[in-house]
Order: C-alpha cells, then sequence, then structure tokens
C-alpha cells in the first residue's frame, strides 16, 4: 500500500513507522566490542529524511548525536574519489565481499588488495590515501560532514577513539597486511589513529540525511559546488547498494532496495537518487552488524511510500 504520493507527507509516514517500531519487541544488541557503545539503549530511536533543498523530518531521537562508525566511510570514499579519481580503484576493489566487515581472509588470496571500500580493510586503504592527499582525513571528513549538515558543533568523541583503539587489534593487523603488500601510504600507527578518530565523529540523523543530500543531487554539494561528477556519484551509490551492509548487501536490497550504508553505532544511512536523503538510528545490531529497527523502519518507509530505486 503507498500511503505517500508527495514529499509533503513524509512526516505521516515518519510518525507511523515510528509507532510500528516502538510496538517490536526485537531490538538486537548494542555492539560490545567496542566498550564505548556498548552502554547505549537499544530502545533509542530516530529517523530523518532529507530532501534535495534541505528540508528535513524527523520522528523519534533524530535530533540526537550518535556514533556515526562505519557510515563515515561513504564520505571518505568521495571525498577521495574527488580528488584522485579512478586511480583509488587500483587499490581498492568494487565487489561485494560476502564476508563480515572486519575479516581478513580474502586479503592474502588477493594480493593486500580490499575487496570494496566498506569493509574495514577497503576504508582503511582510502582513509589512508585521503590522509595523504589532505594531510588529516579525519578533519577533512570532520569539516564536510560540518558544511553539509550545517551543524558546526559536530565532533569527535575522544572517549569512544580511544575505546576503540583498545579493541584495534584486528584493523592493526589489516592495515599492517596491506602494508606488507605495498598497498598503504602512510605509517600504519598514524592510519590507524586517523581511521578511529574518522569512526567516532558523533552526529544525528538529521545532520547525516544532510550530509548525504551530495549523493541524492548527483554529486553536488549544500551550497551547489560539485564535489562528485554525476558519474562517481552514481558509482558511489552502486557500490552502497552492493556492499553497504556487508554480508548482508543482499538481503537489504531486497527489503528495502536503496543504496545504504549502516555502522555499528547503530546507524543507517541511504539514498534515493533525484529525491531524498534519509537517517535512521537504533543502536540495537543483528548478527552482520546492522540496525535491527534501523533496516526495519526502511524496509517500511519504502514499502508504505512505493519510493526506491526499482
Ligand atoms: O572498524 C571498526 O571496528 C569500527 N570502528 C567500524 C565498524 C563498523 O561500523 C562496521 N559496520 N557495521
Amino acid at each position: 500500500m503507498v500511503i505517500m504520493s508527495s514529499p509533503l507527507t513524509f512526516q505521516p509516514v515518519l510518525q507511523r513507522i515510528a509507532e510500528e517500531i516502538a510496538a517490536a519487541p526485537d531490538r538486537g544488541r548494542p555492539a560490545d566490542y567496542i566498550p564505548a557503545l556498548a552502554a547505549c539503549d537499544p530502545h533509542s530511536f530516530g529517523m530523518a529524511v532529507a530532501e534535495l533543498d534541505g528540508t528535513v523530518y524527523g520522528v523519534g531521537d533524530w535530533r540526537q548525536p550518535f556514533s556515526t562508525q562505519s557510515i563515515t566511510k561513504v564520505f571518505t570514499l568521495a571525498l577521495d574519489l574527488a580528488r584522485e579519481g579512478d586511480e583509488l580503484w587500483e587499490h581498492v576493489g568494487r565487489e561485494p565481499s560476502g564476508n563480515p566487515f572486519n575479516s581478513l581472509v580474502q586479503l592474502e588470496y588477493e594480493n593486500g588488495i580490499p575487496r570494496n571500500p566498506f569493509i574495514n580493510a577497503g576504508a582503511l586503504v582510502v582513509t589512508d590515501r585521503l590522509h595523504t592527499r589532505t594531510g588529516d582525513a579525519a578533519r577533512t571528513l570532520l569539516d564536510f560532514l560540518r558544511a553539509e549538515s550545517g551543524n558546526d558543533q559536530l565532533a569527535i568523541n575522544k572517549d569512544v577513539a580511544a575505546s576503540e583503539a583498545t579493541r584495534g587489534d584486528r584493523n592493526a593487523a589489516l592495515g599492517h597486511f596491506m602494508a606488507s603488500y605495498g598497498n598503504i601510504e602512510n605509517q600504519v600507527p598514524v592510519l590507524l589513529d586517523q581511521y578511529f578518530h574518522q569512526c567516532s565523529i558523533e552526529a544525528s540523523c538529521a545532520d547525516l540525511a544532510l550530509a548525504t543530500g551530495f549523493l541524492a543531487r548527483h554529486g553536488i554539494r549544500s551550497d551547489g559546488t560539485r564535489l562528485l561528477t554525476q558519474s562517481q556519484s552514481k558509482q558511489v551509490n552502486a557500490i552502497m547498494l552492493t556492499c553497504g551492509t556487508y554480508d548482508a548487501a543482499g538481503d537489504f536490497a531486497y527489503r528495502v532496495g536503496l543504496p545504504g550504508k549502516s555502522g555499528v553505532g547503530g546507524g543507517i544511512i541511504a539514498v534515493v537518487p533525484g529525491r531524498c536523503t534519509l537517517c535512521v538510528w537504533s543502536p540495537g545490531l543483528d548478527e552482520r552488524g546492522n540496525s535491527v529497527a534501523g533496516v526495519t523502519a526502511l524496509d517500511r518507509f519504502t514499502t508504505l511510500t512505493g519510493v526506491s530505486v526499482f
């Protein structure tokens, strides 16, 4: 059933989804491998939709900042692609991995070239290259998110970054292993510090829906300047669709039908090219690291509105 015929009616759809989520008992469990995230309340829920002109609709905890985590991989990819173009693809692939986000298993067979920019190995390569090109990848990312969201209060949570570093052995292993193939440009500890700070940026659903807008505007930033070519914007959206939720990307495409990117903080961003962007947050995760209520809410959004890329 399609209950929405015009973007002006996004608010009732969001309200209805929030009511359905409130009645759903299964919320999953917050990430516990990062101690600072384990304390999140799985019953938190927020959702925002931003139109191309920056109009935002929201429900629940949509203004509450949360840990962005792997959602940031979309923005570092865009920021690096904008600088170096296709050369990036000599260092990271564009295929779904079918494996968990922090898996090492394919790297040796594939000579230190990660499958895609959204698994941890691929994100480390992208951050490394962005760091070389900007001198401070995490700062470049934070500045971009502030500018696109219009929120200059966005910040890195240093406690979360430190907390990640205490559990950083797997990311360190990925970094050193890729460095052994010559696929990392910076010192691995420098890269890890950048990556942990990148993941620890906090932002709300409203901030992230707005910051993702350039992917719905075919590469155009909120100030009207171009970050990506139309073709690059299409490419980033395509990689989100096929790789944005790791070994659940097929199921996410089946249920939601939109390019999306999750993070273990419980957030998910999604893009309807030419129309709007979404961000949903609920910290309870499924066994693949995606927000249980978040995926359900996006599934309900595309089902109720009929808005999808398919
Ligand atoms: O690399 C990590 O472990 C985290 N900082 C980010 C992982 C993440 O968000 C994976 N997403 N679902």
